[in-house]
């Protein structure tokens, strides 16, 4: 049986870093001062704490400066804004990122409204994400950008293919649509009410699963030879003799392997793509915001 080809996320993760990195050292020559990233993180969610501490360090290994700023779960609405507005201000900061999701009685539009979109390394900000609906400029969130990337990579051109993204978040599956439409695929974007989900999935070239639930997409849903990038990252309970459940995505991984053309594991898929995809990002506003051109081939 033939066997899909893996798509190593890490490894091709790794090289956009080092990208980024020689972006950033000619940055600091020009300008004799690095990029800095704001990250805000409110509460002490544990999954948010980890992700938090993987982007400082990444940022600091990319030669930039990270700025970390921890605030209570019980800070106030206006106290989160009126941090964000300080940021805005600093001419050290080129990127802010507020850290999701913020506790229940903030209003996370209102928070990521308040952020400079010049700023906005995320893509959250409604005039990021109007900018990528008519093709101008923008920035693009980061897990879809990282999902374009390996797709590029590994499939060439994508005109034509027929592209089902399932899931329609704001920032995976609405975005990941846009990027597809813009490389000329014909994309179709399932969600939880879609029906024939197996149906809608088998016509699929390129399928995207970003649902949240753990291996939902079977291999009988793929047609042969597909490319399939799981977003996913779910924790499965944990069987007899492990601590912890293992992670996996939100397609049936194993399975899959038989049937699709080319496959994002889980971890190390589309994961390391969303770190260094942050990091292409601030490089960008950086260079944006010195008035200077971007570098080629990040
Ligand atoms: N929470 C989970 N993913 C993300 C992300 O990409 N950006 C932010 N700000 N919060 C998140």
């Amino acid at each position: 049986m033939s066997s899909a080809t893996i798509i190593d996320g890490k490894a091709f993760a790794a090289k956009l870093r080092h990208r980024v990195a020689a972006g950033v050292a000619s940055f600091v020559a020009i300008t004799q001062r690095k990029p800095g990233l704001a990250v805000v993180l409110v509460g002490d969610d544990p999954a948010s704490q980890v992700y938090v501490g993987s982007k400082k360090k990444a940022t600091v290994e990319a030669g930039m400066n990270s700025f970390e700023h921890r605030l209570p779960a019980t800070v106030s609405q206006e106290e989160l804004i009126a941090l964000v507005e300080t940021l805005n201000a600093d001419d050290a900061v080129d990127g802010i990122l507020v850290q999701l999701p913020l506790p229940a009685h903030i209003d996370d539009k209102a928070v990521i409204a308040a952020i400079d979109p010049a700023k906005d390394v995320d893509g959250f900000h409604v005039v990021n994400a109007g900018r990528l609906a008519v093709g101008e400029d923008a920035f693009v969130p980061c897990t879809p950008l990282g999902c374009l990337m390996l797709l590029k990579e590994y499939v060439g051109d994508l005109s034509g293919k027929n592209a089902v993204v399932i899931g329609r978040s704001n920032i995976v599956g609405k975005p990941m649509a846009q990027l597809l439409l813009a490389e000329n695929c014909t994309v179709t974007i399932a969600h939880s009410r879609t029906q024939d989900l197996p149906d809608v999935v088998r016509r699929a070239d390129i399928v995207v699963a970003a649902v949240g639930r753990a291996e939902m997409v079977t291999a009988d849903w793929l047609k042969p030879g597909a490319v399939v990038i799981d977003v996913g990252i779910n924790r499965l309970p944990p069987q007899a003799g492990e601590t912890k459940g293992r992670l996996v995505g939100d397609v049936a991984f194993d399975d899959a392997l038989a049937h699709a053309g080319a496959i994002t594991p889980v971890p190390g898929g589309v994961g390391p793509m969303t770190i260094a995809c942050l990091l292409r990002n601030n490089l960008v506003a950086a260079h944006r915001r010195a008035g200077l051109e971007v570098p080629q081939g990040i």
